[in-house]
């Protein structure tokens, strides 16, 4: 447990700028940075960053948070490892309390995997250079391969022994639990409950994510035996094998510095260029990329250079790539080995500069690629020709930019001797009928089509632009209570400790005060929300909610409070998070950030007219509510006596309902 004092040195030194630009590319915008959101695949920049609030937000997706939110959702961490990430970031001391038993045994399943594949690469490691086995077997396999230590030990290769159990055994002796020994994969229990070390007898690549965590491992045979030459770790509640990329963690810095990422295939094409000099590199481990690989790299670069043997397999593997990897808006590049060469095998024959000085010469961008392929190989058959033609105007047609579609449909031009004039227009073409069909995916029928866009926002209420309502109560019956109390929170947050009945508008400010205020006459917002529940026996159903209802209220009157602060720092990572989404504005996307203040200071200036008809509007969903059970009992219920009862029941309800439409309206005509 860390300690509350230590918690907010943290979150006051994390800048939410610094801590999402280790994994994100961010460009300034306004007062604002943005970058492609990590979370969900971004095409545009939609994630935005504000210095000013310390805190971040995909406006596509709606995650975000404070720096603490971003680290747990982005490395996978629990709230006190992402504490403590951000603590070693900014070199803070972290004194933590002795967990109890209990505490360790609350660890979730996913801390205790990465735990133990931490483990298991350490002991792997030592057998590699330590136990008698390995440096007999293991350590002679990786130095023939032409591994230097300081490579192997750089990307922490190991080696299994070569016995049944050997591993389980030792693991479970150092107290690890037989479950996550099975959840890792590390070991297999067969259908006679006993363990099995699924690496034995193998060398071993520990897979690190971005932040250099192990989620899986590889482990390659010495001999070329009949079985798999390699064996990964499966699919667990800590690694999906789509999402991850070889090398990525040593890579990192080197492809944002240069700009640019080579993709390879393997393990070993990875660790011989370290070994050369080219440390940009990743590997897609043998299967074809997805759109989480994608993804991945392109946080960190626009530019991917494919980098394959030059055999048939390899040109099916690059071909393979291009599309996905244009669809996401990349540059890429694409560069075949020579015969019989993969990237491991020619880095080991050359040093960084001869490597990139072949590179340099051999990289087409994909209508040469395609076309220097395709175009040999139909010679002067017409109808081939034709198809390739088509073939290359399809790939085109899913380049997201229209610039970019130009540069290669003038390239494809000069190539096929096809005119710019009939690709323009055939592409075009094409281009439609793709996104015809995406949006048909997106959205099957029209009908909810219609609806998806008709939607009202999710969470932060729309009152700014909307006139008050004269006679516009027809309330929208679908909505759940959550939002209405969400909305009731957002006031809370924003503007709590706030007296709404002395906030003064910009020329006011610079005019001398009238006259004395009377204190009686304030009303400080969560005064106000607090009375109107209580007034109506009301009480917010979610539990957060309801607790950051009540700290407000019991601090609000205290020297220098601001719930917003409050809240955002506050211990329980649920409130912080929670007060965080509220907090960010979705004027924060506005490029004119005096428009966005105005905004703001308008809304501050009208509390005491919206805020009325936020909290009946709340409280016409929870009659709503009652209303609707009400008319479900009365379904139900076969007794006429007991169906008379309801009937009153759901008379009454109505009535206040109406009473509350007319409160309303006279509220607003008095307070104006
Ligand atoms: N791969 C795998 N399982 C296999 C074969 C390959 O997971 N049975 C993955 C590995 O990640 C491997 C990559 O596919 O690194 C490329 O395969 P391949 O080119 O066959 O292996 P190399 O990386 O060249 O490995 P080596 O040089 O040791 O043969
Ligand atoms: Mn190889």
């Amino acid at each position: 447990m860390i300690d509350q004092f230590t918690i907010e040195k943290i979150q006051s030194a994390a800048q939410i700028e610094q801590v999402v630009s280790d994994f994100i590319t961010l460009r300034k915008r306004g007062v604002n940075y943005v970058g492609l959101c990590p979370f969900h695949d971004d095409k545009t920049p939609s994630f935005y960053v504000s210095p000013a609030k310390n805190i971040c937000k995909c406006f596509a997706c709606g995650e975000g948070g404070t720096p603490v939110h971003f680290i747990m959702k982005h490395e996978q961490l629990s709230y006190s490892d992402a504490l403590k990430y951000l603590a070693k970031k900014y070199g803070i001391e972290v004194k933590e309390t002795e967990q109890t038993d209990e505490q360790k045994q609350m660890q979730s399943d996913r801390d205790s995997m990465f735990i133990l594949n931490a483990y298991a690469q350490k002991a792997f490691t030592s057998n590699l250079f330590e136990h008698l086995e390995g440096k007999s077997v293991g350590l002679p396999y990786f130095h023939e391969r032409g591994f230097r230590d300081d490579i192997i030990k750089k990307f922490q290769l190991g080696y299994s022994l070569d016995e049944k159990d050997a591993f389980s055994r030792q693991a479970i002796k150092a107290g690890y639990n037989p479950s996550f020994l099975e959840k890792t994969g590390l070991t297999v229990i067969n259908e006679n409950q006993s363990l099995i070390d699924r690496f034995r007898g193998r060398v071993m690549f520990p897979v690190h994510t971005l932040s250099g965590k192990i989620v899986a491992f590889g482990g390659r045979i010495l001999k070329n035996e009949k079985t798999a030459k390699y064996i990964n770790s499966p699919e667990s509640e800590i690694y999906h094998k789509g999402n991850e990329l070889y090398g990525i963690f040593f890579a990192r810095q080197a492809i944002v510095k240069q700009d640019r990422c080579f993709l390879v295939e393997g393990y070993t094409d990875v660790i011989s260029m370290h070994q050369a000099g080219i440390e940009n590199v990743v590997a897609s481990s043998g299967t074809a990329l997805t759109q989480g690989q994608i993804r991945l790299i392109h946080r960190l670069t626009n530019n991917v250079t494919v980098l394959y043997d030059g055999d048939a397999a390899g040109i099916k593997a690059a071909l393979r790539g291009i599309d996905l990897l244009l669809e996401a808006g990349l540059n890429i590049k694409i560069v075949l080995l020579p015969e019989g060469e993969d990237p491991d095998s020619f880095a080991r024959k050359q040093n960084a500069s001869s490597f990139y000085n072949f590179i340099q010469e051999h990289e087409a961008d994909f209508v040469r690629f395609k076309a220097g392929l395709l175009l040999e190989e139909a010679g002067n058959d017409p109808v081939k020709k034709s198809q390739t033609v088509t073939e290359i105007v399809n790939t085109i047609a899913i380049i997201p930019e229209e610039i970019t579609r130009l540069v290669y449909i003038k390239e494809c031009s000069r190539l096929t001797g096809v005119d710019e004039g009939t690709l323009v227009r055939t592409i075009a073409k094409k281009r439609q009928e793709i996104l015809l069909q995406r949006k048909k995916t997106l959205y099957p029928d029209p009908e909810a089509d219609y609806q998806q866009e008709n939607q009202a926002p999710e969470n932060i209420p729309d009152l700014r632009e909307t006139p008050l309502p004269e006679d516009n109560f027809n309330f929208d019956k679908t909505v759940t209570l959550d939002k209405h109390e969400k909305n009731i929170l957002y006031y809370v947050i924003r503007y709590g400790e706030i007296d709404m009945t002395n906030v003064k508008s910009e020329y006011e400010k610079n005019e001398p005060p009238k006259k004395e205020v009377n204190k009686d006459d304030s009303i400080y917002v969560i005064e106000y929300i607090v009375e109107e529940l209580e007034h109506d026996d009301l009480c917010l159903t979610h539990p957060v909610y309801r607790q950051m209802l009540e700290e407000t209220f019991l601090k609000y009157k205290e020297q220098g409070f601001r719930a917003e602060t409050y809240f955002k720092n506050h211990i329980d990572p649920k409130i912080s998070k929670i007060a965080a989404e509220l907090s960010t504005d979705k004027y924060i996307e506005s490029k004119i950030h005096s428009k966005y203040k105005n905004i703001q200071n308008e809304e501050e200036k009208r509390l005491k007219d919206i805020l009325p008809y936020v909290v009946i509007n709340y409280k016409n969903a929870v009659l709503q509510n009652t209303i609707d059970e009400l008319n479900r009992q009365m379904q139900k219920e076969e007794n006429i006596e007991q169906n008379s009862v309801l009937l009153k029941q759901l008379f009454e309800l109505n009535e206040k309902k109406k009473q509350f439409a007319l409160y309303l309206r006279e509220r607003i005509v008095t307070k104006m």
